[in-house]
């Protein structure tokens, strides 16, 4: 699909939208960018919105209550959907009927026809809408996706996520909170890693009976991806003890040898006689000795860079469906007890 490029030579003029725990560290990246300028902070709570701008310095920043009123005020380029899943579908599409292109946080809606109006509304507005899904920048991922790259065709590739983990208030209102916030990260990392596509997915989510949470946090999924491979999912935010890292513990499996990673450090690799897989090395950090969560600079150039070129970002919202899509097949398939094909079409 194409959107709409921003040609003048100027600073974009970017509105975070969102004044929570996220909210508060993409607005750095906004200041820090020399190609952005923000703008403007918006919360339903119009306090946590000031007190997030004072915390920053940023006594004269206009903030509100209200989306319209600083779309239309301030007119921005583009807006930070830092907001509530239940609350993205609304926020992006007010912020594309007007023309403002929008970088959202994951996931892109709680269900997939919120997100099909969203993909459609960009469709219509012409303008770049893309999730950033921060951990595809993660340098020992990169490292991990390219020695798998060279493991020939794939089998199997499986991740394990165990996090003892009490999230915010959201959280605990949701059915499934692990498969409906957290899940779409390692099931998007395991499209980043593998290139291929959901076809099926035959999913259980329960609650194991010591959970803090309400709702379902513990997870094991299977999908069919194209090609034959197989991807598995084990999770669990309510199992103390032995945790792995925020991005899961992998192992990819293909014809020429299997890799490992951890989900931080290096990647290990090990091939069969007759065939070379590297161990890559993580890419050096562009931002050295700048305190950040990771990969929100990185999702902001590139998205940047989709504004100026036309050239599509990681996470644009026709790709990045195909993630969520994963999400809301596990979900069905949990419900019903039954394998469910994944359909991402908009
Ligand atoms: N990439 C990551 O690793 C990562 C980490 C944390 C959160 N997130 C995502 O970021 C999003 C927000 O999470 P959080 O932890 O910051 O939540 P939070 O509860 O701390 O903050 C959300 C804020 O959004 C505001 N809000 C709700 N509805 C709104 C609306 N319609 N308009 C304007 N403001 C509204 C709330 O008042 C609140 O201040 C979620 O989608 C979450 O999954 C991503």
């Amino acid at each position: 699909m194409t959107f709409i490029t921003l040609d003048e030579d100027r600073p974009l003029r970017a509105v975070v939208v969102g004044a929570g725990y996220i909210g508060g560290q993409w607005a750095p990246e906004l200041l820090a960018h020399p190609g952005t300028e923000l703008v403007g902070w918006v919360d339903v709570v119009e306090e946590r919105a000031r007190a997030a701008a004072t915390t920053l310095g940023l006594d004269g920043l206009p903030v509100s209550a209200s989306l319209t009123a600083v779309l239309d005020g301030e007119e921005p380029d583009f807006i930070v959907n830092c907001t509530i899943p239940e609350a993205h579908r609304e926020v992006t599409v007010t912020a594309l009927e007007r023309g403002v292109s929008v970088l959202s946080e994951k996931p892109m809606s709680i269900t997939l026809d919120e997100a099909r109006t969203m993909v459609r509304a960009a469709d219509r507005a012409r303008r770049l809408f893309a999730v950033n899904q921060n951990r595809r920048f993660l340098p020992n991922l990169v490292a991990f996706r390219r020695t798998v790259a060279e493991l020939g065709p794939l089998g199997l590739l499986t991740s394990e996520f165990f996090m003892p983990y009490e999230g915010p208030p959201f959280l605990s209102a949701l059915e499934h909170p692990l498969l409906q916030d957290m899940a779409i990260h390692l099931f998007d990392l395991a499209r980043a890693v593998s290139g291929a596509d959901p076809v099926s997915a035959y999913c259980e989510s329960f609650r194991s009976p010591w959970s803090w949470y309400p709702g379902a946090c513990s997870a094991t999924a299977i999908f069919e991806m194209t090609g034959g491979l197989r991807y598995t999912f084990t999770g669990s935010w309510s199992a103390p003890g032995q945790a792995t890292s925020w991005t899961g513990s992998w192992r990819a499996a293909g014809s020429h040898g299997t890799a490992r990673w951890d989900g931080s450090g290096r990647p290990t690799v090990e091939t069969v006689k007759e065939h070379k897989a590297r161990r890559h090395p993580p890419e050096p950090d562009r931002y050295p000795g700048r305190p950040r969560f990771s990969g929100l600079a990185e999702g902001l150039e590139e998205f940047l860079t989709g504004l100026r070129t036309g050239r599509a970002p990681q996470g644009e919202c026709h790709d990045n469906i195909r993630s969520l899509a994963m999400v809301t097949a596990a979900l069905e398939s949990a419900r019903t007890g039954t394998r469910v094909p994944v359909a991402f079409d908009v």
